[in-house]
């Protein structure tokens, strides 16, 4: 056994489904898996139904978090089709501002680009703007930060033609950073044979091989790791038009750690990437007594009927992998210790200011 330490973990990336899908998941069951996987703080995204649009809304998400959340969190809010000037009142309590910009699961896709517009000039520059945002779309968005001069993340990146415009971007001093999601990472579309046609079904899609290793090559320019956490049940992946998303909370430290075995990169690269920078690019506070104890010698075999997400499935099914989460301490408590979660519901706590006035 070789015992390390890590600090708790951060996903900027998560689908809690909570309000309207809690048969894919709930914040009870998904903070329970972001416990599991090593993760201390999520933030979860706004498509959810209703999506996060408005003041309403936003308040009903919080509630049920304040009621349900195990872990620490923040919800973002998505950026729609009239609510550019009203949105920037909610932005002290938001995770950030979500703007969907290309095919994806849920209503909040915008096309117009003066809708992009609005949003980007508009919302305070404090607060983090995430994009889902691929191909020539994330060129105009790159475009947007450089215009309304103020940073932007890009969600999810998977393709070399991504990652390589990201390099230059950054190299010309544009205040764009990205993530990338394990799949991206360990899948490529070869994979989706094996995994099945609607079980593969994620945006953005499985890449080549070639995406693959790109990404790879570039990691100095991936500022973050990201689950994109998407649960949909086996019968929704199985059935007629299978919505797009995986699971990933409880499998990326383990597939990241396997990776490090490999030499693929250092215990120092994914710290960075899942804690380091996601706290400094989304401006989010310590959290005291906080940590993950990690034994990085243990092997195991990923199954989706033991995990804590309420989806019970993953595109890793039966992957060999190195390095197991043992237990998780969250302010003070033990949080989740040898395959048990025992932070209860409501121990949670909104990272950003509490209660709106
Ligand atoms: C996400 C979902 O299911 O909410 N699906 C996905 O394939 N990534 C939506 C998204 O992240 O775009
Ligand atoms: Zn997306
Ligand atoms: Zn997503």
């Amino acid at each position: 056994m070789s015992f390390v330490r890590l600090p708790g973990l951060i996903d900027v990336h998560v689908h809690l489904r909570e309000p309207g899908a809690t048969h894919k998941e709930d914040w009870d069951s998904g903070t329970a898996a972001a416990l599991a996987g090593g993760f201390t703080l999520v933030l979860a995204m706004p498509n959810t139904q209703p999506p996060i649009t408005d003041e309403a809304t936003f308040q009903e998400a919080l509630s049920l978090a304040a009621q349900k959340a195990r872990c620490d969190y923040a919800q973002y809010v998505g950026a729609g089709p009239d609510n550019a000037k009203s949105l920037p009142s909610l932005a002290k309590w938001a995770a950030g501002l979500k703007m969907y910009l290309d095919q994806t699961y849920g209503p909040l896709r915008l096309d117009d680009m003066r809708i992009w517009m609005d949003h980007v000039e508009n919302w305070p520059k404090e607060s983090p703007i995430v994009a889902h945002a691929e191909g020539r779309t994330l060129a105009a968005m790159i475009l947007m930060a450089e215009l309304f001069d103020r940073p932007v993340h890009i969600a999810h990146v998977s393709k070399a033609e991504e990652i390589l415009l990201i390099r230059k971007a950054k190299e010309k001093g544009i205040a764009v950073t990205c993530e990338v999601c394990p799949h991206h990472l360990f899948l490529s579309e070869e994979d989706a044979l094996l995994i099945g046609e609607g079980r593969s079904e994620v945006r953005p899609r499985l890449n080549s091989r070639e995406d693959q290793r790109c990404l790879w090559e570039n990691l100095e320019v991936i500022d973050c790791f990201a689950t994109d956490h998407a649960p949909h049940t086996l019968s929704e992946k199985d059935g007629p038009n299978p919505p797009p998303g995986f699971p990933g909370l409880e499998t990326i430290l383990p597939l990241l750690l396997s990776a490090v075995h490999q030499g693929k990169l250092s215990l120092e690269d994914v710290i960075l990437r899942l804690y380091t920078n996601p706290k400094k690019i989304f401006h989010l506070p310590d959290q005291p007594d906080t940590w993950v104890e990690v034994d990085t010698d243990q092997e195991w075999v990923i199954q989706g009927r033991e995990l804590y997400s309420r989806c019970a499935w993953t595109p890793f099914e039966g992957r060999r992998v190195k390095g197991r989460v043992q237990r998780v301490v969250l302010r003070g408590q033990t949080a989740y210790e040898a395959g048990r979660v025992f932070a209860w519901p409501g121990f949670g706590q909104s990272i950003r200011e509490i209660g709106l006035s």
